[in-house]
């Protein structure tokens, strides 16, 4: 009796095993996409940012990403500063002031007679506002998904850097028989393959960049790449200085090492061994 009872178990949890087996098998083909492996020029411990790269992105973000995304994070005076874009004192205050931010009247109002939000020019100290007046808004006009503020989306998300571009240039027909919900999107590397962000970038010099000597052909990859670099720099701005911080340390480290070898040597070498 105990026997047969044993071998029933057996026979349950095998079968519990194989269809849980079974059922992660089916469940594969929504598994994410693992992020593309990019070489980026910020990577390793002497890695920096690319400036014009910087620059060429943060174009990206306000011609297309800023109309749903905001970047509550960053001020326009970040711009300027040292390990970032390094766009010049005059550049930034000029992009700052192309931007509106909402503002209040000497009253405290926040809307005009005819109900339409009060702005302003923005300023340096301005940080990068939401396109939408508040969350119900932005839900309303992306299919009930909220547009995330990107300030830090790349260290939010595992991996962060190559997920973004990964995600930027993952769009594509869905497989067949595959089931799209309307209003979303096919994307491979985003969770159940179906985001509501409708392919931002779609079509090669969708953005049109100066004819600067160096700077690249506006493809829909590369500005993958440049947006993803500008949102990696917000997502950390002191990187540069954390990695020669590093470096110089290193250095200290080595010549204390190398100086107390030195003095060990020289206090002990009188002693008989
Ligand atoms: C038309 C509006 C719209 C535009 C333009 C847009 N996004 Fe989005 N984005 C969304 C919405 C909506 C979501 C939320 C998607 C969801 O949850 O299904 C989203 C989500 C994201 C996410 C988060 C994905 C995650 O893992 O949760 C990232 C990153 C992102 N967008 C980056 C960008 C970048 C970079 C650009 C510009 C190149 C951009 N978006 C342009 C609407 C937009």
């Amino acid at each position: 009796m105990g026997a047969a009872m044993t071998k029933l178990n057996l026979l349950v949890a095998l079968a519990l095993v194989f269809g849980f087996a079974d059922k992660t098998l089916a469940e594969d083909a929504h598994a994410v996409k693992p992020p593309k492996q990019m070489k980026w020029s910020w990577d390793g411990p002497f890695g920096q940012f690319d400036r014009q790269q910087l620059q060429r992105g943060y174009q990206v973000y306000k011609e297309v990403c800023a109309s749903c995304h905001s970047m509550h994070l960053v001020s326009f005076r970040n711009l300027s500063q040292p390990g970032g874009p390094e766009f010049s004192e005059a550049q930034m205050k000029a992009i700052a002031a192309g931007v509106q931010i909402n503002t209040l009247d000497d009253k405290g109002e926040a809307f005009d007679d005819k109900g339409v939000a009060l702005q302003r020019p923005g300023t340096a100290a301005d940080r990068f506002p939401s396109p939408f007046s508040n969350e119900l808004a932005a839900r309303a006009a992306n299919n009930n998904a909220y547009p995330p503020d990107l300030s830090v989306i790349t260290k939010a998300r595992p991996d962060g850097s190559n997920y973004v571009y990964s995600l930027l240039t993952g769009y594509s027909d869905p497989p067949a028989k595959f089931e799209l919900l309307p209003g979303l999107y096919y994307n491979a590397h985003f969770p159940n393959h179906q985001i509501a962000m409708p392919q931002p970038l779609a079509t090669d010099d969708q953005v049109t960049y100066a004819p600067n000597a160096g700077n690249p052909a506006a493809t829909i990859d590369q500005m993958a790449k440049d947006v993803t670099a500008f949102l990696t720099w917000a997502g950390e701005p002191k990187m540069e200085e954390r990695k020669q911080m590093g470096v110089k340390v290193i250095i200290f480290l080595v010549l204390l090492a190398a100086l107390l070898y030195t003095a060990y040597r020289q206090l002990w070498k009188d002693v008989d061994h």
